[in-house]
């Protein structure tokens, strides 16, 4: 089986864990990108959807779904995202996509994260996956410069701009022991916008597609 299809079956099993209605916190990527087609489906239960990005807008409303303002919404019972890292506490890394600044708000405005991936993204020690870090255009090099100090390589992510009009530094080489940790330590560096370590908020629960079927992971 392969990843997409991996990722297909995990962004299905997904609306089994969402309420009877009201409104869904929406995340980005190829697996979101199958729980929208799935969401979809069931949409008429549904007041709509808050979402994490302009991909993910643009993809809901193409199918008929409305996409709400998380301002107007209030908090969410249930935020559906992908992840490109996860460790067993369902800490994550994110932001392969860009989306971290958009995802961590909406993760931080929900009572329940399900995360959805392949089985490829769970992992002992975050930290393979390069780091993005959001990034005020004017700041980039002073914080990557402050990056390499807490070991890691920044690479800028170029001709790449976030749906906030920021810049993304991608951090090799780090071996993330400590994410809550490590969140905290980034995320006070002036420029900062946000690093995409979910380690605060991480996942209440994470979906894996695996060539067996879904499988459910808990902290
Ligand atoms: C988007 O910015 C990311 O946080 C995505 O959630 C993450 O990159 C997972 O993407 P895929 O589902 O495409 O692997």
């Amino acid at each position: 089986m392969n990843a997409d299809e991996m990722k297909r079956q995990a962004a299905q099993a997904a609306i089994e864990y969402l309420p009877e209605g009201g409104i869904i916190g929406v995340g980005t990527g190829s697996t979101v990108n199958h729980f929208i087609d799935a969401f979809a489906d069931v949409k008429g239960r549904f007041d709509g959807a808050v979402s994490s990005s302009e991909a993910s807008t643009e993809r809901m409303k193409k199918l008929g779904i409305p996409v709400l303002d998380l301002n107007a919404t209030g908090g969410l019972e249930v935020y559906v995202d992908g992840a490109d890292e996860s460790n067993r506490q369902l800490h994550l890394i994110k932001g392969g996509g860009g989306a971290l600044t958009r995802e961590k708000i909406v993760a931080a405005a929900s009572k329940k994260f399900v995360c959805i991936a392949d089985e490829s993204k769970l992992v002992d020690v975050l930290g393979k996956f390069p780091l993005p870090v959001e990034v005020i255009p004017m700041a980039r090099s002073y914080v990557a410069r402050e990056l390499v100090k807490l070991g890691g390589s920044p690479v800028w992510r170029e001709n790449f701009v976030t749906d906030n009009g920021n810049l993304i530094l991608d951090v090799h080489d780090l071996e993330i022991m400590e994410p809550v940790k490590l969140e905290t330590q980034i995320n006070q560096l002036a420029g900062v916008v946000t690093v995409g370590i979910f380690a605060h908020r991480p996942a209440d629960v994470l979906i894996l597609g695996t060539p067996e079927g879904p499988k459910v992971v808990k902290p």
